[in-house]
């Protein structure tokens, strides 16, 4: 527990040194041409979407793990303006630490479900964390899947294993009340890995690397904590946020070479969800939310899906130095109704309006849909 203490102590203080120099994973990237178009007549005239429940079990609690996808960690890393528009009223489990203007999607899938929105690990005083069976919120902004991901050598942050370890070693007890058979396990993570770690390698390669640190992570949970239940994101087209379009100079192209890794990623992703859930018993479920669906969708047809901007970040300005926007108290911000015409709240992050219209098309089974559920019938 000391250890534990001491290390988050360290990793808040350098957490306050480095929190401007964040760069983040995320849900971003390519835009699919034909594909868009495809979809965009299937969603306006296709036939009517199924309203079936995402999960067929009854789900009372969540248990988040990944990257600052999902992360409502460490408020130093994230000062206003990020959560402005956390809705006034719901206090509990305050915007702070996530890297949205507002609810992040797995905030707007607790909601969906009708379930408590859950508490962050990493804010939590580790001597009193109680379960109270409002679940906890593992997620820790930039790592990844690889215990060397990072954004730079000595960011602290929890691998996406660590973050399992923190469940089944941190608290001191965990009782019935934390219903790991009925929970919901959401998995948002990789972006950083292809940001940060992919490094010249060959996509394949790298895909397969990660693949397999995914499979590990599910067999853990699925055996050593007992989750049935999952919902698991992909990666975007990466090469596509602020950030990485800001790179490429004057022409603010996407990076192909980070679209390409993204699209091999999610195809392994695909591959290593099957065959979990071919080896899982009955009881499991597995949901996959494609987000790279959804932001080929939205950054190849924005006006189509009510957004008035695919490329520039709400709030930041451009940091030679850093290689970033840089958003915090005293950046440019955009006005309310720009943020909820915006994809992008800062130069990695999408805004909680992306977020939400992320759940939509998930609940209407346009970008989610249940692994291998075709295969059973
Ligand atoms: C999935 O399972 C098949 C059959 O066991 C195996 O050949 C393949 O390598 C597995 N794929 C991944 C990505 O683990
Ligand atoms: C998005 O916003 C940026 C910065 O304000 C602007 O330069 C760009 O033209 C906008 N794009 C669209 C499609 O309005
Ligand atoms: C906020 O961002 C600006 C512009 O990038 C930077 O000059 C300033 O130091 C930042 N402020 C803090 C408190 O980090």
């Amino acid at each position: 527990m000391g250890g534990v203490k001491k290390r988050n102590k360290k990793s808040r203080k350098n957490a306050k040194k480095v929190a401007w120099r964040l760069f983040l994973s995320i849900i971003l990237g390519l835009p699919v041409v034909f594909l868009a178009a495809g979809y965009i007549i299937n969603y306006f005239r296709g036939p009517a979407k199924s309203m079936a429940p995402l999960f067929e079990s009854s789900v009372h609690v969540m248990y988040v793990f990944g990257d600052s996808t999902v992360a409502a960690g460490d408020p130093l890393m994230t000062p206003r303006p990020f959560g402005i528009d956390w809705p006034e009223g719901v206090t509990k489990n305050e915007p702070n630490g996530r890297f949205c203007n507002g609810y992040t999607v797995a905030d707007l899938l607790a909601k969906h479900l009708n379930i408590p929105i859950p508490q962050s690990y990493n804010s939590l005083d580790k001597k009193k964390v109680k379960l109270e069976g409002t679940g906890i919120n593992f997620a820790s902004a930039g790592c990844g899947l690889l215990q060397d991901t990072r954004p730079f050598a000595k960011f602290q942050c929890y691998p996406i294993l660590d973050q399992v370890h923190q469940m089944l070693y941190g608290p001191k007890k965990w009782d019935a009340k934390a219903r790991f058979d009925e929970a919901v396990y959401v998995i948002s993570v990789g972006g950083n890995d292809l940001m940060f770690s992919l490094n010249g390698k060959d996509p394949t390669v790298f895909a397969r690397q990660l693949g397999s640190e995914m499979g590990n992570l599910l067999k853990t949970l699925y055996e050593q904590v007992g989750g049935r239940t999952y919902f698991v994101n992909n990666v975007g087209p990466l090469g596509c946020i602020p950030n990485n379009r800001e790179r490429s100079g004057l022409e603010k192209k996407c990076n192909q070479e980070l679209n390409v890794a993204a699209v091999e990623y999610n195809r392994v992703l695909d591959e290593v969800l099957l065959n979990f859930s071919r080896i899982s018993d009955d009881s499991t479920v597995v949901v996959v939310a494609d987000s790279h669906k959804l932001f080929s969708l939205l950054l190849e047809s924005p006006t189509m899906f009510g957004f008035s901007n695919a490329t520039a970040p709400c709030c930041g300005v451009w940091v030679d130095s850093k290689g970033m926007f840089e958003c915090n108290g005293t950046s440019p911000l955009c006005s309310k109704s720009e943020r909820d015409g915006y994809i992008f709240f800062d130069g990695a992050h999408t805004t909680a309006s992306a977020n939400q219209k992320f759940l939509e098309l998930c609940v209407d089974k346009t970008i989610c849909s249940v692994v291998g559920k075709q295969l059973s019938i």
